[in-house]
C-alpha cells in the first residue's frame, strides 16, 4: 500500500508546470546541470566516435564479444542493514532496475523477463532511461514495457523516475506502463502502519531544476530512499538524512578495461560512484551498471545487472 504526500489535485498542477519546463530544456537542446553548467548536448559527437569504435570491433572481430556480454544480464542480491528500519520493513525485498534502454537489442524484453520471473520482491524501483535514443519517438518501447510490467508488479508498488534518454511525453504513459512516475515527489509506502518515504528526482544529468533539491528535503521519517538517475544529488539528499540512494546512469563504464575500470562513465562526482555501493555520512548509496546499454550494443568487463536489494533491521 502507498499513500503519495501530495493530493492528486496538487500532483497534477506540479506535473503540468514540470511537463512545460521540461519541454523547453528538451526542444532547445540545451542541458542544464546541478553544478550551473550549461551547455549544448554532445551525444550525436559521442555516438560517432561510438560508429568509429564500432566498425573497429567489428574488422577486429570483438564487436560479437561484445554484443554476447550485453545480453548477458546479471541478477545482483545484496543485504543492507539498518538499525533505523521499522520493524515491519525488515526483510523488505526492492527490485532495482536500471538503465533498460529496452530497444537497443532485439528480443531485450524477453531476457529480461526471463531473469525477473524467479525473483521475490515488494517493490520495483526503476531509476530511468527505457529507450535507446535520446530523441525521437518512443511509442515502439511502449509494448514492450506494457508487456515486462506485468512481471515486476510488486505489493508495494511499481516505481520509475525519468533519466536523460527519456521525455516528459512518456509521463502520460506511465499508468499504461503499470507504473507510477514519481517527478520531484515523494510516496509513503505503508505496511502494519509503518512507513517509509521514498523519493524520486526528475533527472539531474541533462534537466536539472531546483525542484529536484527541494523535494528531497523532507522530515518526520525514520526511512527514507532516495531515487535519482545519477549520482549527482548524493550530497543532498546525504544532508536531508536519506538511508538509501538508488541510481544507474553510468551503466558502470560499459566498455571497462579488464581490471573494471570504465573507458567513460558520464558523471563527474567521483570514482567511486561509478557501479556498486558506496557511503556518504550515514547513506548508503548504489549505483547500478544498468540492465541495458546505449550508445552501441555491446560491453566489455561490465555486465548488465538487475538489483535486488533486501533491507534488514540490524547493526
Ligand atoms: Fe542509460
Amino acid at each position: 500500500m502507498y499513500n503519495f504526500l501530495d493530493s492528486t489535485e496538487a500532483r497534477r498542477g506540479k506535473h503540468i508546470i514540470w511537463a512545460a519546463n521540461r519541454s523547453v530544456m528538451e526542444n532547445i537542446g540545451f542541458t542544464r546541470r546541478k553544478s550551473g553548467k550549461k551547455s549544448r548536448s554532445h551525444w550525436d559527437l559521442f555516438l560517432r566516435v561510438m560508429r568509429i569504435f564500432e566498425f573497429l570491433l567489428k574488422i577486429t572481430g570483438n564487436y560479437h564479444k561484445g554484443y554476447g556480454n550485453a545480453k548477458n544480464i546479471k541478477v545482483n542480491e545484496l543485504s543492507l542493514k539498518y538499525p533505523n528500519l521499522p520493524d515491519a520493513f525488515n526483510g523488505f525485498r526492492i527490485l532495482h532496475l536500471s538503465d533498460l534502454h529496452i530497444d537497443s537489442i532485439p528480443g531485450f524484453t524477453a531476457m529480461l523477463i526471463e531473469k525477473i520471473k524467479p525473483l521475490k520482491f515488494d517493490i520495483c524501483l526503476l531509476t530511468g532511461d527505457y529507450r535507446r535514443d535520446r530523441a525521437g519517438s518512443f511509442n515502439h518501447i511502449l509494448k514492450p514495457l506494457k508487456i515486462l510490467s506485468k512481471y515486476i508488479q510488486a505489493p508495494s508498488g511499481v516505481f520509475a523516475i525519468l533519466g536523460n534518454h527519456d521525455t516528459y511525453l512518456m509521463a502520460q504513459y506511465e499508468k499504461e506502463s503499470g507504473m507510477e512516475l514519481l517527478v520531484n515527489e515523494s510516496v509513503e509506502i505503508i505496511r502494519e502502519d509503518q512507513k517509509i518515504l521514498i523519493t524520486g528526482t526528475d533527472d539531474p544529468f541533462d534537466f536539472y531544476t531546483e525542484s529536484a533539491l527541494i523535494c528531497l528535503e523532507t522530515r518526520g521519517y525514520d526511512f527514507k530512499i532516495a531515487m535519482v538517475h545519477t549520482p549527482e544529488m548524493a550530497n543532498w539528499a546525504s544532508a536531508n538524512k536519506y538511508d538509501l540512494y538508488l541510481c544507474g546512469h553510468t551503466h558502470g563504464g560499459q566498455i571497462c578495461l579488464k581490471d573494471g575500470f570504465p573507458l567513460i562513465s558520464h558523471q563527474f562526482e567521483g570514482k567511486k560512484f561509478n557501479h556498486g555501493l558506496w557511503n556518504i555520512g550515514k547513506m548508503t548509496g548504489y549505483t547500478s551498471r544498468g540492465a541495458g546499454v546505449s550508445g552501441i550494443p555491446i560491453r566489455f568487463n561490465c555486465p548488465g545487472e538487475i538489483t535486488i536489494i533486501n533491507l534488514i533491521n540490524g547493526r
